[in-house]
């Protein structure tokens, strides 16, 4: 049953067979392998390495055991090494002689590389699609909420901002991320079939056709490169973990916003979770898992990069390890960006309470110190001034535009009666640069 038995004199121990299969983790790789294997004998027909007939027995047996995968007849299970060996060896139990054929002028080396460059290439559009939906749910959300807020620093409150630009920030880093990922892409978009086990063929094979066929943009130049180098697959999960940051910070922002502290949003009852001893208790759990879940895709990054960094070329088994910290940080970020982006249409924005707690902290101080520059004052002394009216507004439990002109004359005599429309919080909103907070 083994591809390779012929050189050995002995059955190989079932501990280490079961040690070294990889079928229930590259399972999911099967449509690939089967895809790669028809443009792999459609070449070797051209090639005349296999005569039309034996093509095409392989090609129509390929496709019936793809349908019977997708349709549920035929499990992916049994002895089999790997998701290679399964399809190889289903073939020739269905056509015999002629299967042993298919893996003329390839290497399972060079497959592999194939299979999961196809599937990553796939579903790293995938991502995008799903990095585009969490755009699209922030924008709507940003679109509705075009409404004051205090902004942070420090986790202190700054200065004024609106939700809108607070989401839209959100906004742009996934814009950034979806780039990465599309860089990523069109990166790794060359083919490694043809490159043998590390060193090509002596047969005269046509690699531009299975890259053509299969859609990559050209064949790989180097044979040692195109079956040792797993970058690409580090490239798009640190594309992943820089994703999984990002939704990290908007998770956090989320459950800090829920809590009674904030009051500024609401989870969606659909979204949340209770507690089974405190009644009242309504969790943001989806966002607290997103945010634990980072730490698992940095984890595979950090796993992958650890596995890669001491081996000599070319292929080595040691690479077999790629496909479950891969597949598990695809499938993370993939999950996480649906329920972020379900999370966030679904919420609702508490607008009065994003208002009220403007009027407190000191929110137009920096603007006060503006209004002075505007009279003339060196902006470090006007930070200076606007410092002890701040003490003062402390002293005296009230917000600077609540103090008289009296009160702000006697700290400093160049402040007029204009100062309190400067200063009023919807105004700064309009002023300057700032008219891009409501944009
Ligand atoms: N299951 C293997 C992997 O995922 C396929 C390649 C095996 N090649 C070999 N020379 N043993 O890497």
């Amino acid at each position: 049953m083994k591809l390779w038995g012929g050189r050995f004199r002995e059955e190989e121990n079932k501990l280490m067979e079961d040690f070294n299969s990889s079928l229930q983790v590259d399972k999911r790789l099967y449509s690939e392998d089967i895809k790669g294997s028809i443009a792999h004998v459609n070449m070797l027909v051209k090639c005349e390495l296999l005569t039309q007939s034996e093509g095409e027995s392989i090609r129509k047996s390929l496709l019936s055991i793809l349908e019977d995968i997708e349709n549920g007849t035929l499990l992916i299970e049994g002895d089999f090494e790997d998701i290679h060996s399964f399809v190889e060896a289903t073939l020739t139990e269905r056509i015999g002689e002629t299967a042993k054929k298919l893996h003329t002028a390839r290497s399972r080396n060079d497959q592999v590389a194939l299979d999961i460059r196809l599937y990553a290439k796939n579903k790293a559009l995938e991502v995008i699609e799903h990095i585009e939906d969490l755009q699209h749910s922030l924008e709507q959300k940003a679109k509705a909420n075009n409404v004051i807020m205090p902004g942070y620093t420090h986790l202190q409150r700054a200065q004024v901002v609106t939700l809108k630009h607070h989401l839209m920030a959100y906004f742009s880093m996934l814009d950034r991320d979806r780039k990465r990922i599309h860089n990523a892409i069109e990166m790794m978009n060359e083919s490694p079939l043809g490159c043998g086990a590390l060193a090509g063929t002596t047969h005269t094979i046509d690699r531009e056709m299975t890259a053509e066929e299969l859609g990559f943009s050209k064949p790989m130049n180097n044979f040692l490169d195109g079956v040792s180098d797993r970058d690409y697959l580090l490239e798009l999960m640190s594309g992943f973990s820089i994703i999984m940051m990002h939704v990290s910070r908007l998770s956090e922002e989320l459950i800090l916003w829920s809590s009674q502290e904030f009051k500024f949003i609401s989870i969606d009852d659909a979204y949340s979770t209770g507690s089974s001893i405190m009644p009242q208790k309504k969790n943001p759990d989806a966002a607290e898992l997103i945010r634990g879940k980072t730490g698992r895709v940095y984890g595979s990054l950090t796993s992958l990069l650890t596995t890669m960094k001491g081996l000599p070329l070319a292929y080595n088994k040691d690479m077999q390890e790629d496909k479950e910290p891969f597949f598990d940080a695809l499938d993370t970020v993939l999950s996480c960006l649906e329920i972020m982006s379900k999370m966030i249409s679904t919420m609702k924005v508490n607008t009065e309470n994003m208002k009220k707690a403007v009027k407190y902290g000191f929110l137009n101080a920096t603007e006060v110190a503006d209004y002075l520059v505007s009279k003339g004052v060196a902006f470090r002394d006007a930070h200076s001034i606007v410092g002890s009216i701040v003490i003062y507004c402390e002293d005296t439990n009230k917000p600077i535009e609540e103090l008289t002109l009296d009160e702000l004359k006697s700290v400093n005599p160049l402040i007029d009666e204009d100062l309190y429309d400067f200063i009023d919080y919807q105004n700064i909103l309009n002023k300057g640069i700032k008219v891009n907070l409501l944009k």
